[in-house]
């Protein structure tokens, strides 16, 4: 476990538990979220916390057998904020009363109001007077309870910001964490300032923190890894490499759905600029041999997800003595969020490559990168050295080129296809617009159109560019070239790749559309 301080963030199923981490993390805090259900007292014992925050949630506390934390957290003897449902738990827990909404619901923006003179030392907040922000409540506190004040109100909400500052319990009736709550960052600032924390959580210690623990983990062991190319497998390596030297080895799989170069790039990355053990499973034959005449979408992830873990598993069973398989598994993967139709659930990424691997191998996992988040990990890569040009790079799936030639598979539309992505990324980059954009590709259509170059007519395949903004890739809008861009793009295209006599621009968004084609 981490030696920073932590903070332990009790999760009652809200939709933004996750915000309040985010927040948290962006003040350099070490924190951590755990279901209610799994906070015991012996967890609480063990883990510590130097503050604890109740995160919202959809039951009501006046349900009987609703979600609770242990009563030893008020114990504790540190600072603990409840927000929202987290404000009725700990109003209900300690003696004060909750009713049901009957018309005081409140949803969206309100603004809440200063009430005695101790707030500005609580939150430094209510510089105009009012603070915005977001509510999102059925039931509300009816009373407060025995020792508490109240510090702040809303027209529906006379008790959005109450305490007990001599136990400092915080307790809010809205949402801090939400990007709706403008200056919320303020208000966590000055929570872990009233928690003593220093903000001792960055990436500089994080890195040789981690080292420390992956040396401690392995020992003298054998250390296999999966290394696509991309952030977290690549962020995981080097790490890796970091703090076990010759005992790791790297396996790339190059299934032949890369991008133009790619193999290439990588291998000359991590083999002779790191010096990593490196193994690059050429196996384009095997997978492209297998995808012949396949053009169902599922068919050819599942094709390609099966001969992958084959690959890997030959290739990683010729290491000697490899008892680690390490991961680039995130913190969002690894969160258990409460889910009201019973019990946790965990989220685990659904294409994750060699899911399934350890076990069938009988291998231990790594997973250092399994407290962060995204935006972290980049800090880590930028920490380790590895290029900016790497670490900002687009996402790109597991079954590669495969799911951006929607129908047949063939090598001359995947040669078309490379040489088409080549030419657009460049394009991108020259103009500047590579990072501000979530991800950007092309797809070479299964029609062949009619066209004329020079004196001739020209019968070839039609593409479509395109390049979407997002946050997560669960939503995507898509990105607003300007006419001249998307001009110059398809002149040099059908200039530049025999083959290509057409350029279409996608414009769906997602929903309704995906990302990829198919
Ligand atoms: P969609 O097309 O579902 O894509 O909107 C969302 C994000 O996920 C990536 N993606 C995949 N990644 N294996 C992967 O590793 C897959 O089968 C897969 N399908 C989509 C996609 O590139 C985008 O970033």
């Amino acid at each position: 476990m981490t030696q920073h301080q932590r903070l332990l963030i009790i999760d009652f199923g809200s939709q933004v538990t996750q915000l309040i981490a985010r927040r948290l993390r962006e003040l350099n805090i070490y924190c951590e979220i755990h279901p209610y259900q799994n906070v015991t007292d012996a967890f609480l014992a063990d883990f510590a916390p130097q503050a604890v925050i109740f995160s919202g949630g959809p039951a009501s506390v006046i349900d009987e057998g609703s979600p609770r934390p242990p009563k030893s957290v008020y114990d504790l003897g540190v600072p603990i904020l409840g927000i929202c449902y987290g404000q009725q738990v700990m109003m209900q827990d300690l003696g004060g009363k909750v009713e049901r909404g009957h018309g005081t619901a409140e949803f969206g923006r309100a603004y809440v109001e200063p009430k005695g003179d101790e707030i500005d030392i609580l939150f430094g907040w209510f510089l105009d007077g009012r603070e915005q922000v977001w509510m999102s409540h059925g039931d509300h506190v009816s009373e407060i309870a025995p020792g508490f004040e109240v510090y702040g109100t809303s027209p529906n909400a006379p008790f959005a910001i109450t305490a007990d500052l001599h136990r400092q319990f915080y307790a809010v009736q809205f949402h801090p964490e939400v990007h709706h709550t403008p200056n919320g960052k303020t208000f966590y600032e000055n929570f872990v300032r009233l928690a003593g924390f220093t903000g001792d959580w960055t990436m500089a210690s994080y890195k040789d923190e981690a080292i420390r623990q992956i040396k401690e983990q392995v020992g003298d062991k054998q250390v296999i890894c999966g290394l696509s190319g991309g952030v977290d497998s690549s962020v995981t390596a080097v790490l890796l490499h970091e703090a076990i030297g010759d005992q790791l080895t790297c396996v790339f799989v190059d299934h032949g759905l890369l991008r133009l170069n790619e193999a290439e790039d990588v291998v000359k990355m991590f083999r002779d600029h790191y010096n990593m053990k490196l193994i690059h499973a050429d196996e384009s034959e095997l997978f492209l041999g297998e995808l012949d005449g396949v053009s169902d979408p599922e068919t050819k992830r599942k094709t390609i997800g099966k001969l992958f873990i084959d690959v890997f598993q030959k290739y990683a069973g010729e290491i000697d003595g490899a008892e680690f398989l390490a991961q680039g598994t995130l913190y969002p993967d690894v969160i258990e969020s409460v889910s009201f139709s019973g019990g946790p659930s965990v989220t685990i990424k659904s294409h994750h490559n060699v899911g399934g691997l350890p076990e069938k191998m009988g291998l231990k996992l790594v997973e250092p990168l399994r407290e962060l988040f995204k935006d972290e990990v980049r800090a880590l890569g930028h920490e380790l050295g590895l290029p900016a040009s790497f670490i900002g790079r687009h996402p790109f799936p597991g079954p590669g080129l495969a799911i951006r030639c929607p129908g047949e598979i063939t090598r001359e539309k995947l040669e078309i296809l490379r040489r088409a992505d080549a030419v657009y990324i460049d394009q991108i980059r020259k103009h500047g617009l590579y990072d501000e954009i979530w991800q950007a590709f092309v797809a070479i259509l299964p029609v062949r159109t009619v066209g004329v170059m020079g004196d001739g007519r020209t019968y070839d395949y039609a593409c479509a560019l395109r390049a979407v903004t997002s946050v997560d890739g669960m939503t995507a809008d898509y990105y607003p070239f300007s006419h001249e861009f998307l001009g110059e793009t398809a002149t040099r295209i059908i200039n530049e790749v025999p083959g290509i006599n057409r350029v279409t621009y996608d414009i769906t968004s997602k929903p309704p559309g995906t990302i990829e084609w198919e």
